[in-house]
């Protein structure tokens, strides 16, 4: 396994990929925000296995930043990154200061309604412009011909699948699945935040989404009553509390009623100071 080139210019990235491409070769890609675990580890295999170039970025995007959300707190390993990449067998990562990203001035960004303004983007009202405007300025520097997204931040896959669309980007947006603890939390850089304790508390929002599905497979095909003992089970948490938990379409994202046949339940929770989502496919069974 050779060690993965390091590219910190556009140019120099761009340069790699298009030589990548003008030899005939797919260049699969895997945007990351560092501090990588096992989850972006599965991305990166499966990006690995399907494309003959694999290009991995790490930048902490200030832009998807909102008021008091902490940047700096942000966790930062360069070199374990880079070791993980190297594990792999990644042949390009990214690695681009803010200053090369936002050049100074810049003032264009990309913007979507509707899928933004629920879920997620309703709390975190700036986020999906800052997370879409960073993947369309990577899409443009790479060209992948596939990029892969974790299935946790749900959201994320489906306003950049739309975004892909609307703009026609060239680019296959692959969506993997949510990789899990032993004992069922979804991974995360942000579970890097909680205290012991918190980390145990935190196993309420897997298994709320377990018992969603439990009583879906049960019968209970209303998502009032799926949504209810969902808050119940969390509610039961001290240290928890509830940004949303709903049950939506899965591409428009808006609230279903009754299950017919897929849907996705959807829950974001703070535990303590730190803020989780976490996400199931209902009905696909
Ligand atoms: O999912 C993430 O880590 C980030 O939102 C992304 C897609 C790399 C954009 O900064």
């Amino acid at each position: 396994m050779a060690t993965p080139e390091v590219f910190k210019t556009c140019a120099a990235m761009r340069e790699y990929c298009d030589g990548a491409r003008a030899g005939g070769m797919s260049v699969g890609f895997v945007p990351t925000m560092g501090a990588l675990h096992e989850g972006h580890i599965s991305l990166m295999r499966r990006a690995r296995g399907e494309n003959d170039r694999l290009v991995v970025s790490i930048f902490v995007n200030p832009t998807q930043f909102g008021p008091g959300e902490d940047i700096e707190e942000y966790p930062r390993d360069l070199s374990g990154d880079l070791d993980s990449c190297l594990g792999v067998d990644a042949d390009a990562v990214f690695a681009p200061t803010a200053r090369e990203m936002y050049e100074p001035g810049a003032c264009t960004f990309v913007e979507q309604s509707v899928l933004t303004e629920v879920l997620c983007g309703a709390f975190r009202p700036t986020h999906f412009k800052g997370v879409l405007t960073v993947v369309a300025k990577l899409f443009n520097v790479v060209g992948p011909c596939r990029a892969y997204f974790g299935q946790k931040d749900y959201q994320q896959c489906v306003v950049i699948r739309r975004m892909v669309r609307d703009l026609n980007v060239p680019v296959e947006v692959v969506m993997c699945p949510i990789v899990r603890e032993p004992d069922g939390i979804a991974m995360s850089s942000r579970n890097n935040y909680l205290s012991q304790e918190e980390r145990s508390d935190a196993l309420c929002l897997s298994q709320a989404l377990a018992i969603a599905k439990k009583r879906l497979k049960q019968g209970e095909r209303r998502s009032s009553e799926l949504v209810a003992a969902m808050r119940n089970h969390i509610n039961n948490v001290k240290s928890a509390t509830i940004d949303y938990v709903a049950v939506v379409h899965p591409d428009t994202l808006q609230p279903v009623s009754v299950i017919e046949d897929r849907a996705v339940a959807a829950l974001a929770v703070r535990i303590g100071s730190t803020r989780l989502i976490d996400n199931a496919i209902l009905g696909d069974e």
